[in-house]
């Protein structure tokens, strides 16, 4: 038995949900790049969870299941009011998460029917706890979700209170879009490990949120963004990356187990990074991002993923870089929620084996003569 490390090229499960194909990526067969630019995240989510595009009652009918669901129980919103300052906001959102599966009355009910109505919870009360959070934390009310409000336009309604312009609700649906599966990537994977025990969905997604938070995953588009303050100007760049590179230090936002010759999600961002840090008259995120691209794929090889022009697509929205992990983990509750969902349909326990290589042939010492 040979161990390979990080499961690299391993085949470890069948889905209809996500394929990446030659670098090219598609949910439910259809290229991303068509959804990104046409579809809205609803529409995703239905062909995420169903396996093809809603026609209009359906997506009538998914949109309000969503805005009547949106809502929080109080006991959680309360909940989130004691937790202690300056924690993490994923921190937060597993918690919150996990709390939400306590006043779900359906929790433990394991039926396909009950569980898609989770997933609809799941996935309209996570932007719900994250705006919630991100007021409390500066001593705000939560403001109550819009039913009637796309995911995207409620989000940014939740965070300010105000209606947001429809150039930002155009770039936060494309966003959510972008981020709202990936196959087995190392979150998805977790929840399908964790609920391949028969346990419940909120156990699931508490696993796959646990397992964003990583900087090496979901993590990496708050590090890119803490990266960005610390070189603060286009002239720093090139000293930055330099002694980085030298020190052999990683360089958050680049590089894929899966895509070698470019993340097909990155060019939408990239373009969305420099109109929108135009609009806002932050073009120098922009600028200093693309000198960061260009000086580590010509001297590493190494081409910008998802996180990386995300974050100053989400600074020049105007959000706490903070809260991109939780963004993140928005956008993948329906990828996660379709691969519990599918897991479940054809369930087999996941357990791979070790290969060991500790000590052989030792004994048990008394205590006294170790
Ligand atoms: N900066 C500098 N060097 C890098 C980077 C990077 N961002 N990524 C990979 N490398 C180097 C590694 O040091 C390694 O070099 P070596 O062979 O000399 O030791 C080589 O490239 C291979 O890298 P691995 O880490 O083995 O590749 P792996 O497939 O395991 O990891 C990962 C992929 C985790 C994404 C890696 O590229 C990385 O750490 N990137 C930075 C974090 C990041 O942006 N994560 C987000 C990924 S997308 C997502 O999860 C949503």
């Amino acid at each position: 038995m040979t161990a390979t490390k990080g499961l690299e090229g391993i085949i470890a499960a069948q889905s209809s949900i996500c394929s990446i194909v030659d670098g090219v990526l598609c949910y439910g067969g259809i290229n991303v790049d068509e959804l990104a630019e046409k579809a809205s995240f609803e529409e995703v989510v239905y062909l995420l969870w169903n396996g093809k595009l809603p026609n209009r009652s359906q997506l009538d009918e998914l949109n309000k299941n969503l805005g009547e669901n949106a809502a929080v129980p109080k006991e959680v919103i309360d909940s989130i009011r004691s937790y202690p300052q300056g924690v993490h906001p994923m921190a937060i959102l597993r918690t919150a998460v996990s709390l939400l599966g306590l006043y779900d009355q359906e929790a433990q009910d394991m039926s396909a029917e009950a569980n898609l109505r989770k997933s609809i919870r799941l996935m309209a009360q996570t932007p719900t706890i994250v705006a919630a959070y991100a007021r409390i934390r500066k001593g705000l009310e939560p403001v109550d979700p819009d039913p009637k409000m796309s995911l995207a336009e409620n989000f940014l309604y939740m965070l300010t209170g105000e209606k947001p312009s429809e150039t930002a609700i155009k770039a936060f649906n494309t966003a959510l879009i972008l981020h709202a599966d990936h196959e087995l990537n190392a979150s998805t994977f977790a929840a399908r490990v964790t609920v391949a025990t028969l346990t419940d969905i909120y156990s699931g997604i508490v696993s796959a949120i646990g397992t964003l938070k990583g900087p090496l995953h979901g993590g990496a588009n708050e590090a890119v963004a803490a990266m960005l303050a610390e070189i603060g100007s286009l002239e720093n760049v090139e000293p930055y990356i330099r002694h980085a590179l030298d020190n052999k230090q990683k360089i958050m936002g680049f590089g894929h187990r899966v895509y070698k010759n470019g993340d097909p999600r990155a060019k939408w961002l990239r373009e969305m990074s420099k109109a929108l840090t135009k609009q806002v008259g932050k073009e120098e995120l922009y600028q200093m991002s693309v000198k960061i691209e260009e000086m580590v794929t010509s001297e590493k090889g190494l081409l910008p993923n998802v996180d990386f022009y995300s974050a100053s697509v989400y600074t020049a929205l105007g959000l706490e870089s903070d809260l991109f992990t939780p963004i993140f983990a928005i956008s993948r509750m329906s990828g996660w929620t379709a691969h519990i969902m599918e897991q479940y349909e054809n369930n087999r326990l996941i357990r791979p084996r070790a290969e060991y290589t500790g000590p052989v042939n030792q004994h048990y010492i008394p205590i006294d003569q170790r």
